[in-house]
């Protein structure tokens, strides 16, 4: 999961060309690419395309939902959840708790559908209110279905009254390096993905890539995405290199190789056992994302 693609409920064609985007995830919003007076007609449009591709395994499909106090949600659920999305991503969880009053909701229209309890998946942006981006430690045993955690910035300016969300030189100010940081804590905590925001100045390739790298570096393991331009640049910088996936190997054969071991050497750099969890969860990566290698 590292490109993840918001595409806007209400337009048949984004959704099509969505299709074929090479995004990891579409993400099909409710929320806030679409007016109030066309919400009804995407839900429409959301389930006949969640039907009409329903033997779709890439992209999957997400609906991005109305939040939980929005007094939208439940009937964007009733709209789309016949048609069997893979999964929802919640905006503005306040907490964990939210994602567990989600996931009863989706227990009922799953027992509706008659089909197994748990099979929709749910991501959560987490930063949005301020008291979530001060719950972010609290979605440990939220519920099995939770595969994600992600972060917001404009949201939550407008939450706090924040004029910018950068400074001059393009750095997010401090609040919201807190709420990326928390993020990246919050899924670790929670042991789900941590995927960074969504980088909106969509002509501008080398800033993205920059922004990229920077997540990748900080633990992030994917990025929403608003246009299909970004899809490419998010998957080439969120797939583990192969000179990445060598070096993890070769830390895991080395512990292999003496099992009673707590730290070896190699080339002279020292590695211990958070080394190896590192290691082992960049092949885990890899071995998802094989066809964009070599
Ligand atoms: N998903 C799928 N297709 C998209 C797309 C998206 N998110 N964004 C643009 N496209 C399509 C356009 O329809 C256009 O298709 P065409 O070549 O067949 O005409 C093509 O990609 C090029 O688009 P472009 O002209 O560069 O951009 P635009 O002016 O049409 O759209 C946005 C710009 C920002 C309105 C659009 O990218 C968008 O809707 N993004 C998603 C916004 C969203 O969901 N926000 C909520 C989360 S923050
Ligand atoms: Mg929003």
């Amino acid at each position: 999961m590292r490109s993840l693609l918001f595409v806007p409920g209400d337009s048949e064609k984004k959704l099509e060309k969505g299709l074929t985007s090479g995004a990891d995830v579409l993400l099909i919003d409710l929320e806030d690419s679409v007016s109030a007076e066309r919400k009804e007609s995407a839900r429409k449009i959301a389930a006949a395309f969640l039907v009409a591709n329903r033997d779709c395994s890439s992209p999957r499909l997400f609906v991005r939902i109305n939040d939980l106090a929005s007094g939208l949600a439940d009937a964007d659920l009733a709209a789309v959840m016949p048609s069997l999305p893979h999964g929802i991503l919640l905006p503005k969880s306040n907490s964990g708790k939210d994602v567990t009053r989600l996931s009863a909701k989706l227990n009922v229209h799953e027992a509706h559908a008659d089909i197994a309890e748990g099979s929709t998946q749910i991501i959560a942006i987490i930063t949005e209110t301020a008291v979530g981006t001060l719950s972010a430690a609290s979605y440990p045993d939220a519920s099995k279905r939770l595969i994600g955690l992600s972060w917001g910035a404009e949201d939550l300016s407008a939450a706090i009254g924040a004029r910018a969300v950068r400074d001059d030189t393009g750095r997010y100010t401090d609040v919201f390096r807190m709420a990326r940081a928390v993020t990246i804590l919050g899924a670790s905590a929670a042991e789900v993905a941590a995927i960074d925001t969504v980088y909106i100045n969509y002509r501008d390739d080398e800033g993205l890539a920059h922004e990229c790298m920077e997540a990748e570096r900080d633990g992030f393991t994917g990025k929403l995405a608003i246009h299909p331009a970004q899809i490419p640049i998010i998957n080439r910088i969120f797939t583990p290199s192969n000179e990445a996936i060598e070096h993890a190997r070769k830390i895991i054969d080395a512990f292999a190789a003496d099992p009673s071991a707590g730290v070896i050497g190699i080339n002279g750099q020292m590695f211990d056992r958070p080394h190896l969890r590192r290691a082992e969860r960049l092949i885990a990566r890899a071995a998802h994302n094989p066809k964009d290698r070599l």
